[in-house]
């Protein structure tokens, strides 16, 4: 049973992984109107700490960089504060684990925002998708953002290098910067979303030029291991996709690869929405062009993960879903145990315990 290659240990830098099963980050809308961490998320992520490396749930750098109701945040004191009782839980139990960076840029609403003001984004394009989006004043449509004026950048990236600043304070192990999913970072990367005529726009180098200056901000605060990258070159959530998917990618990952960072996260999977503009990227593209780990996610099972990692693809695999109805994934890779389904009617706005730390382990659903 141990000698699953999803169950090796991994060694990033001077942090010891005892595992490949990775938390994904996952959204989950517990923070409160404070967005501050709780006793509850501490447990939950704690239920968790089988994983060799914990993500935690996007966390919003800035007042501007709020996008979504009760998601915690790490641009104040209280909510530095508030974490450290999530990362004592999880130390405890000797498991590693990373904040994520978020700002939601366009994928904002104006009742989010400092004085209601519009969401920024590096072009003023809206999100065009009907559902609309979830704010305090219920469910809008999305609004044109306010292209952000290229004075305004520093100040931002200046926000992230604070935000994990913030992070360590709090005993974070590390960060990932998300630039997954269509937020910020993403837009600013892609073609679709990006029509500057500045430093931050048009040209790869250029669009790249904001995710560049974030990791050199944070290099300031932890060493290039304890960083991690995430991107979706595949996704149409948030209503992404560029014709030249391709080339920005891989143009990132070669560029990333300059800094030697913990790992490289690569959503490949397409079951959060594939935009349909060429073939997939997959794993085996970024593998020669990046030479740190490389984790995949989404969609993963055991096996296709194992296989993935048996196969050299990647070195570790990033479970979502499974993760949030199985607190003890790892154990039931490991002895081979059925798996609970997950319930998306609690994923976010339910709050509470239900559907969030009260999922059985296999031993706990075995003895009721
Ligand atoms: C409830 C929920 C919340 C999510 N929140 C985040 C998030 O905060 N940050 C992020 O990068 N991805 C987020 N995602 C995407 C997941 O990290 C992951 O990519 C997705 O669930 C696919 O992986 P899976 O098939 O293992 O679930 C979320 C997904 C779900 C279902």
């Amino acid at each position: 049973m141990t000698d699953l290659a999803l169950l090796q240990p991994l060694e990033i830098g001077d942090l010891l992984l005892k595992n490949r099963v990775v938390l994904a980050p996952l959204t989950r809308s517990r923070a409160g109107q404070e967005r501050l961490a709780n006793a509850l998320m501490a447990q939950y992520y704690a239920q968790r700490a089988n994983a060799g490396l914990l993500i935690t749930e996007a966390t919003v750098i800035s007042h501007q960089a709020i996008g979504w109701l009760e998601s915690p945040g790490i641009y104040t004191e209280a909510q530095t504060e508030s974490w450290q009782q999530v990362t004592e839980a999880v130390h405890a139990q000797d498991t590693p684990i990373f904040l994520q960076l978020w700002h939601t840029g366009r994928a904002s609403h104006s009742s989010f925002q400092p004085n209601n003001q519009l969401p920024v984004a590096p072009s003023a394009i809206a999100i065009q998708d009907d559902d609309g989006i979830h704010t305090p004043l219920g469910k809008k449509p999305y609004e044109t953002p306010r292209a952000l004026e290229t004075d305004e950048i520093p100040g931002i990236v200046e926000d992230y290098r604070r935000a994990a600043h913030n992070a360590l304070q709090a005993g974070f192990d590390g960060v990932e910067i998300h630039g997954a999913n269509g937020y910020l970072i993403d837009q600013f990367l892609q073609s679709k979303t990006n029509q500057r005529s500045d430093r931050y726009g048009g040209i790869l180098e250029n669009r790249y030029r904001f995710l560049k200056e974030i990791v050199e901000a944070i290099l300031t605060v932890f060493p290039a291991h304890r960083i991690g990258v995430r991107l979706s070159p595949n996704g149409s959530f948030n209503d992404m996709g560029s014709p030249d998917y391709r080339e920005i990618f891989f143009y990132v990952a070669e560029k990333l690869n300059a800094y030697d960072l913990g790992y490289l996260h690569i959503v490949d999977g397409l079951g959060f929405g594939f935009h349909e503009l060429g073939q997939p990227m997959t794993l085996d593209n970024f593998r020669p062009v990046f030479d740190s780990p490389l984790m995949g996610n989404c969609g993963y099972d055991q096996d296709a993960a194992e296989a993935a990692i048996q196969d050299d693809q990647a070195d570790l695999i990033a479970f979502g879903r499974p993760y949030i109805s199985n607190p003890d994934l790892a154990q039931r890779f490991a002895h081979g145990w059925p798996l609970n389904p997950y319930d998306d009617m609690t994923y976010w706005y339910s709050g509470g315990a239900k559907g969030y730390t009260d999922y059985p382990t296999y031993s706990e659903s075995q003895a009721s």
